[in-house]
């Protein structure tokens, strides 16, 4: 089983939302050293944690990172964004957008920092999928998790043997900046956070925090129209 207690954590977009909320309950367990990015480090508040700056999109970004933060053994890659792009309307680099933050960029994280963790003895990875993994919303933002959510599960063979164990959350509306303009029931983010440490510390292939993915996820083995039931009428 994995130990919080007196590991060492970097959590990618740490400095708020549910990542502000994973560095909090990080220290609550006992993590030794909790290294929290944000692309301006100033806006790291929590007074324990180690501000990083990091762009995920960017190699050269995640290089410096993974050269600073040499004694990590728990990798959260919790950074993304929701860019609103239209798969018809919008220019295709407005499309890739999402690709790039939630798809490549926790790759190149977890690529630069697999070595890292293994020469520390081995740890955990967990990456934050979303419920729209499994339920498309209508734009690139689902498509980008539900790459990030088939990522997970290939990275997940190929690390187990090599000492890694991986988890993937799920989580529909969560109170955070990404969806203050949705006007919907929101989980807060400290209890997603204590339900995907929970996973990490019984080495939970898969957290589903809520009764929403929950929800989704049986909905999958059924007729389509359960999941889209305006292709019912
Ligand atoms: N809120 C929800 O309803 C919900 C539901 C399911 C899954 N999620 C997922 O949960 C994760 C956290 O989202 P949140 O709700 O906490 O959103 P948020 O409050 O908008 O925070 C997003 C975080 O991601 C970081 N980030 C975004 N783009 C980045 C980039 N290119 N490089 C580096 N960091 C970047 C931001 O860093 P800066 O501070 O530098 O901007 C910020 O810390 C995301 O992966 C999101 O897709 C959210």
């Amino acid at each position: 089983m994995t130990a919080i207690k007196d590991s060492v954590v970097l959590v990618t977009g740490g400095s708020r939302g549910i990542g502000k909320a994973l560095v909090d309950e990080l220290f609550r367990r006992g993590a030794a050293k909790v290294y929290a990015t944000a692309r301006d480090p100033r806006t790291v508040t929590h007074p324990d944690a180690v501000p990083l700056k990091l762009e995920v999109t960017d190699e050269d970004s995640v290089a410096d990172v993974a050269a600073r933060a040499t004694d990590v053994t728990i990798l959260i890659n919790n950074a993304g964004a929701a860019a609103g792009a239209s798969y018809l309307d919008s220019p295709l680099d407005e499309v890739r957008r999402d690709l790039d933050t939630n798809f490549y960029g926790p790759l190149l994280v977890t690529r630069a920092f697999v070595p890292v963790i293994e020469r520390n003895g081995g740890g955990h990875l967990l990456n934050v999928h979303s419920a729209l993994s499994w339920l498309a919303d209508g734009g690139p933002y689902s498509a980008s998790k539900a790459a990030l959510w088939s990522q997970t599960n290939s990275l997940r063979l190929q690390l187990r043997p090599r000492g890694i164990v991986v988890t993937g959350l799920h989580v529909a509306y969560v109170d955070t900046d990404m969806t203050a303009k949705i006007d919907a029931p929101k989980s807060a983010a400290v209890d997603v956070a204590a339900a995907a440490l929970d996973g990490v510390e019984t080495d939970a292939f898969e957290v589903l925090a809520d009764d929403v993915s929950r929800g989704v996820k049986s909905a999958l083995s059924g007729d389509i129209t359960l999941l889209y039931p305006q292709l019912a009428a």
